[in-house]
This record gives structure tokens, C-alpha cells and sequence, in this order.
């Protein structure tokens, strides 16, 4: 694959690539809505990732291709000022030339190839995997001595800046610093990390429902403005400081959507740490139970579910009962469904979705069997 990558790099830039950035796309198990809130949370990376190959330039041009957009290509100027072009996928990469630029640092013309096999709008953090795999080839050809942390910084500020999402700094952070055979424990307010690791006999299914997603950003930017305007009236720096108790005390003060917001990620923090010791014990109902509850917060309290997803959880739960915990991943409204089960279990799920999902929503779900990958890595060209 990176081979035909590499003649297909020397085809269009008649000049081989110097190096390959490669970062993966990402699932979170639990803590959902809650890394803005400077709360936990417990994602993996995937092996499903965004592989860039590069070659810098003697001038202050970046020429951006990308395999799953033969037709179209992006051409801006790093020494000049960096606004919005017209491609879409090609903003991503100037967002990363703006905010590296905006903290003083200076960029080098560079040709790029983008390649990549995380599936799109499905909740897995494509986005987050071409951020971070732009970052590190920045780093790369203008020796800029970032860390993995810098670079996952860089790409939340992208989106806040550049892109207009207001997200966390989850899904850039494991894409930068995942494990293979493990989920990362983040700590989002010092950004300390723990490796957590999944058993070898717990398999990782995603399903992504393919509902079509819509309005995501104004609802996502929504729900942290919720979470903020409810710590500000609970007078604590951000939901983190709250618990159950300072919640009921200030429950007249707040809104409804407000409580409920808050309620989410108060008990979301605390299934997280619940969840590592049912990992570090491979107690499989304990998780199925902690991801149930999850997705029901979710659900009812911080409303980011459709009925498409929680349909593949009741497929699911209809299946294989406490055989299986699940729950949905990302940031909802539509993407994809996260399942932990053993491996014999693992064609049921299959067969319960490609028997009841279809015919319930009128929608075909992709099923993929996964496991959690390398996060952040610059490789030689093969
Ligand atoms: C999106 C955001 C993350 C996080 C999740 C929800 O993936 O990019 O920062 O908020 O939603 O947990």
C-alpha cells in the first residue's frame, strides 16, 4: 500500500517522498462530552489511519494532494496569510500551517500525498488523524522540536480557530499518543495519560450506523455552552469541581438542559474510573453495565443520540445481554456504536445487525472487527 503510495507520490511531484506521517483514527470506550469539561476520559486509537507522504520544498509553497480526492488538489503559500481555499479536506491542512505560524514558527514549502482508511462523518476522528499526521510532518521538515502533546494542542486549536468546532482535546491527543493493544486513560484538565490495557480476549467492534449526520457542530458547540454556563452558575472553573451534591444545591439556579448537561458528566467521570478497574479485572459485565449507563446519560440527559444508534445498542443488548457492553462513541448525533465482547460472540453481533438494522431504520451498518493501533508515527518511505 505505501509502496503504490510512494509511485503515486513520484507521479504527481516527479521527486520521490522523503518520509510517511502516519496517525490514527480513534474509538472512545468511555467519557463522552466530558473532555471540555476538563473531566476523563478512556479512548483508543485504531489501526484504521491517515498516512501522509511529504517531501519539503526549497520555496514557502504546500501542494496537497489526497487519494480519495483524485480530482482535486490545494496550493497555498506559508509565507503569506492563511485563510479558508475551497477544498474542504484541504482547510484541515491549512489550519495546522495557521496555527503553527501563530505561535511564532516558521514553515517550509512542503508537497504532500494524503491517503487514508479512516471511514468519514462516522464518529471515529478522521478528522483528528489528519490534524495530527500534518502536525508531525510539519514538525518534521521545519525540525520544530514539538512533542506529541504540542502537536494534539495544535490540532484542537485548529478546529477552534480555523474550523469553527469547538471540540476537546480527546480525540487529537490519542490520535497523537495511543498504544497498540491499549486505551488511554486522559486526565483532561493536566493532561496526564495512563495506559490502560485491554485484555488479548476482548474483542473491539465498531458499528457505524450511517445515519446521515446533520447540524453536528452548532449542536456539539451547543452542548459545551450548556456545560459552561452551568459550572459558571454552580461558581466552580468547570464541571470537573462539581459533584452530585453541589449539583442539587444549585438545581433552581440552572436551567433544565443545564442540570442535565451536568448531571452527565458528573456521573460520566465517575463510570470512567469504574470502567479502568473493570478492564484491569477483564470483568465484562462490569463494563457492560458502566457503558449501558453511559449510553442512557447520553441519551436522556445529554441528548446527543439518534434512533439509529440506540437502535444498534438494543440489537445488540437483545443479543447478547450482559455478553456484551456497549454503547455509543464520539460525539453522537448519528457515527458509530462501540462494542466489547469475546471473540465467540463476535459473528452474533454481526448477525443481530445484519438481520435487525435494516429492516428497523433503513440503513446498511459497517461492521468493523478492531484493534487498538499506534498513535502518532513518522516512517521512512518504503
Ligand atoms: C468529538 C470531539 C471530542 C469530544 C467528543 C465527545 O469527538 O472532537 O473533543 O468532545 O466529541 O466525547
Amino acid at each position: 500500500m505505501t509502496q503504490s503510495l510512494s509511485v503515486l507520490f513520484e507521479e504527481i511531484y516527479q521527486a520521490p517522498a522523503q518520509a510517511l506521517s502516519s496517525a490514527p483514527g480513534r474509538v472512545n470506550i468511555i467519557g463522552e462530552h466530558t473532555d471540555y469539561s476538563e473531566g476523563f476520559v478512556l479512548p483508543c486509537s485504531l489501526e484504521f489511519c491517515t498516512k501522509v507522504l511529504y517531501r519539503k520544498r526549497n520555496d514557502t509553497l504546500v501542494t496537497v494532494h489526497s487519494t480519495q480526492y483524485p480530482g482535486e488538489h490545494d496550493r497555498f503559500d506559508v509565507s503569506a496569510d492563511i485563510s479558508q481555499g475551497d477544498s474542504q479536506w484541504g482547510n484541515y491542512i491549512r489550519a495546522m500551517a495557521f496555527v503553527l505560524k501563530r505561535q511564532g514558527h516558521q514553515l517550509s514549502g512542503v508537497d504532500v500525498l494524503i491517503d487514508s482508511d479512516v471511514p468519514q462523518g462516522s464518529g471515529l476522528s478522521s478528522s483528528a488523524a489528519l490534524e495530527v499526521a500534518i502536525g508531525g510532518m510539519f514538525n518534521d521538515t521545519a525540525k520544530l522540536n514539538l512533542s506529541t502533546e504540542d502537536i494534539a494542542l495544535l490540532g484542537q486549536q485548529a478546529e477552534n480557530d480555523f474550523m469553527d468546532c469547538q471540540c476537546g482535546i480527546m480525540d487529537q491527543m490519542i490520535s497523537a499518543k495511543g498504544e497498540p493493544g491499549c486505551a488511554l486513560k486522559i486526565d483532561c484538565r493536566d493532561l496526564s495519560t495512563q495506559s490502560v490495557r485491554i485484555p488479548d480476549d476482548l474483542n473491539l467492534v465498531i458499528i457505524n450506523s450511517n445515519y446521515p449526520r446533520k447540524l453536528v457542530d452548532s449542536e456539539y458547540n451547543q452542548r459545551r455552552i450548556d456545560c459552561e454556563s452551568a459550572a459558571q452558575k454552580m461558581n466552580i472553573k468547570s464541571l470537573r469541581d462539581a459533584n452530585l451534591d453541589i449539583l442539587q444545591q444549585f438545581k433552581t439556579a440552572l436551567t433544565d438542559d443545564e442540570y442535565r448537561r451536568a448531571r452527565h458528566v458528573i456521573t460520566e467521570n465517575q463510570r470512567v474510573i469504574s470502567a479502568i478497574d473493570a478492564l484491569a479485572s477483564n470483568d465484562l459485565e462490569k463494563l457492560g453495565d458502566l457503558m449501558q449507563a453511559s449510553h442512557e446519560s447520553l441519551r436522556n440527559d445529554f441528548e446527543v443520540t439518534v434512533a439509529a444508534t440506540d437502535g444498534i445498542v438494543d440489537i445488540i443488548k437483545g443479543a447478547l445481554a450482559d455478553k456484551a457492553a456497549v454503547r455509543m462513541t464520539g460525539g453522537g448525533f448519528g457515527g458509530a456504536v462501540v462494542c466489547l465482547c469475546r471473540a465467540e460472540d463476535v459473528a452474533t453481533v454481526k448477525r443481530a445487525i445484519e438481520q435487525h438494522y435494516h429492516a428497523q431504520f433503513d440503513l446498511i451498518a459497517d461492521i468493523y472487527d478492531c484493534r487498538a493501533g499506534s498513535g502518532l508515527e513518522i516512517l521512512p518511505v518504503a
